[in-house]
């Protein structure tokens, strides 16, 4: 029996558009969704009938579900159809901290290295088995939500069962699944124990297209699955490289608020009074996690500081690194190691009108904006990265162009490669060259290639990101 709710459009992420907490008075308060998955998915247009599966994700948002029975007020969501899943919290942990964050995210990430090993005993066996009962959960929620026929678009690591549990489900639907993260390297993907392995393949070959952000991961899972499984059967594999969003940025950035952070950000900075030129700014912007590798661009940065003594004074690092996961002591750590070598080069190096270092760790998406805009230099170092759209908002918002420094590891290197500063995201010496020669490009130069960033950065727009595979979706089968 299809639901009397029935739409032709269903989207499914862990994260949904909004989010809940609560404030000291016990009223909820609804906050917009991070992330580039997030951001991607905003096209999916308000006022359409299609509805976005998404799952609870603290007490928050428990109680908002508890409230309207799941069924978000789309006053509160943008105006879209959200149904959000009330997912146990020892499952939800066991899927989202345990296999999602903890082992498939380092996994597609490179980030295991010694002394930071895997580990597949009893306890991964168990949030494994909540993963299957967290992405059952959507797979179930799709299924009555869904009309005849229509299209799924599964969304990332945290729902790769979903496909195959949901075929099994409704054989009627188009289901596609949609990878934001890296795709492992099929030696490295292998770590994993083998029966995990092939039914996370399986369960994405379930979808009649697997797509991903650049051809380098849609490559690795292929690989993956030659390997494991003798090929991808029947499921097409695609290719979508999500850009930046020009429109929505460049009039959200001029809006007072961010010329109100714009304002706050110049004193910060401090310099360009009658005797000093303005300072240069190197711009950096990222939830912190392992992957986005800030702490080895703090070294780089300090090994500037160290080998060119004439950026003394006339360089400020922009490091906005935003906390993420933190139920998780591997990134509680790493957010505690980000803040201790910050300060550590603001009290080697910083003197009483320069700070070489202004870190800050609240996320407020205006003040982001503000960087953006001063950036001279961006910094998008990730050991791997799924796309990174930072790279791609940088050059779309600054205000006077900007020299983009940036990982061969990240998605956007596929498409912004040829006119950014390149690095190995190992190498902090070839990093610190990187950023000399980036606040010494030309006035010219510099323009040049933020043109070119700007246009290729915004090449597919989110709505025809999201448009685009809804058509292909919708193709007759073995087109
Ligand atoms: O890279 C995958 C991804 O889903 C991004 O799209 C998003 O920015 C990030 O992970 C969000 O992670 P979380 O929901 O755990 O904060």
């Amino acid at each position: 029996m299809v639901s009397e709710h029935a739409a032709q459009v269903l989207v499914a992420s862990n994260r949904g558009p909004v989010s809940y907490t609560f404030g000291d008075d016990g009223t909820l308060t609804a906050k917009r969704g991070g992330g580039g998955l997030v951001s991607g998915l905003s096209a999916i247009g308000p006022g359409t009938d299609a509805v976005w599966v998404c799952a609870a994700l603290g007490d928050g948002d428990r109680e908002a579900v508890r409230r309207t029975d799941g069924r978000i007020d789309p006053a509160e969501t943008g105006g879209r159809r959200v149904r959000m899943l009330d997912i146990a919290p020892e499952v939800f942990a066991g899927a989202y901290n345990g296999v999602a964050n903890s082992t498939l995210w380092f996994v597609h990430h490179l980030l295991y290295q010694t002394p930071l090993e895997p580990s597949f005993g009893p306890e991964f066996r168990a949030q494994w088995a909540a993963y299957e009962t967290y992405n059952r959960a959507f797979a179930e929620a799709l299924a009555d939500e869904a009309g005849e026929g229509a299209a799924v678009l599964v969304q990332d690591y945290h729902l790769a069962l979903v496909p195959g549990m949901l075929r099994a489900l409704r054989p009627d639907l188009r289901i596609g699944h949609f990878s934001h993260t890296p795709w492992a390297p099929v030696d490295y993907f292998r770590m994993l124990p083998d029966d995990i392995a092939r039914q996370l393949l399986r369960g994405i070959l379930g979808a009649d297209r697997a797509a991903f952000l650049t051809h380098r991961w849609a490559e690795a899972f292929r690989a993956c699955c030659a390997s494991l499984l003798g090929g991808t059967g029947d499921t097409r594999i695609g290719v979508h490289g999500l850009g930046a969003d020009a429109d929505f940025l460049r009039e959200r950035a001029h809006r007072p608020d961010v010329d109100e952070r714009l304002v706050a950000l110049r004193k910060e900075i401090g310099g360009g009074d009658a005797d000093t030129a303005p300072r240069k700014t190197i711009v950096r912007v990222d939830r912190t996690e392992l992957s986005k590798n800030i702490v080895r661009g703090l070294h780089a940065y300090r090994r500037l500081l160290t080998d060119r003594p004439e950026w003394h004074e006339r360089v400020v690092h922009i490091a906005f690194a935003y906390p993420s996961r933190q139920d998780l002591a591997v990134y509680r750590d790493y957010t505690a190691e980000v803040s201790r070598v910050a300060q550590q080069i603001n009290s080697d190096f910083g003197t009483d009108t320069w700070r070489p270092v202004i870190l800050h760790v609240k996320d407020d998406f205006a003040r982001s904006l503000a960087a953006y805009r001063l950036a001279d230099v961006a910094l998008v170092n990730p050991i791997r990265d799924g796309m990174n759209l930072v790279a791609k908002e940088i050059p779309v918002v600054s205000d006077h162009g900007c020299a983009l420094v940036l990982s061969r590891e990240a998605g956007a290197y596929e498409e912004l490669g040829e006119d950014a500063l390149v690095v190995n995201p190992y190498d902090i010496t070839a990093t610190a060259s990187a950023l000399h020669e980036a606040l010494t490009m030309g006035p010219d130069e510099r323009a040049e290639r933020t043109k070119r960033l700007s246009a290729a950065a915004t090449a597919l727009p989110p709505q025809k990101w999201f448009l685009d595979q809804l058509e292909q979706l919708r193709a007759p089968r073995g087109e």
